[in-house]
């Protein structure tokens, strides 16, 4: 997506700063060796996988699987029960994703996009 189409969809400096300042939007990078290699966005509002990303030289060293994990956890303290994105048709990520339990939802002018539902764990006290 473009600078432009961000901004078009309200996707500034501005508004993602707010988002992360009042706990809706969580943000992540990987670093190696001081630099960041991968990075990752979810938004709990909506329960979406906003953003994950790693750097092609550091792909298939666990960067992506870490970084969802984070994803999914913050989602999931947030109280949400599923987690939606959207991706290239076809590409690595696609398959990444089905191979962690997400199901594709529907496909539309090359995105695909799934959803997984998220797995409750709940403290048990004595009383
Ligand atoms: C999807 C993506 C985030 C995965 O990141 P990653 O850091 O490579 O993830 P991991 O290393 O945890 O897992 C990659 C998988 O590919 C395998 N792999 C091995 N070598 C690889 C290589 N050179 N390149 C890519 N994947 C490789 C890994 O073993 C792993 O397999 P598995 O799914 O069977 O466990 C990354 O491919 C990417 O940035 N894709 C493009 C961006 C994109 O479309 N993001 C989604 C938008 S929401």
């Amino acid at each position: 997506m473009t600078v432009d189409a961000m901004v078009a969809r309200g996707i500034t400096p501005e508004s993602v700063g707010r988002a992360m300042d009042d706990g809706t939007l969580g943000a992540w990078v990987a670093e190696h060796q001081g630099t960041v290699v991968a990075f990752a966005m979810a938004e709990s509002t909506e329960g979406r996988l906003f953003a994950l990303f790693t750097h092609p030289s550091h792909a298939g060293q666990g960067h992506g699987s870490s970084l969802l994990k984070i994803a999914e956890d913050f989602l999931t303290q947030r109280g949400r029960s599923e987690i939606v994105l959207d991706t290239g048709a076809g590409t690595t990520a696609e398959q990444f994703y089905l191979r962690r339990g997400y199901e594709v939802t529907s496909r539309r002018d090359g995105d695909v996009f799934m959803k997984k539902t998220l797995s409750h764990c709940v403290l048990l006290t004595k009383d």
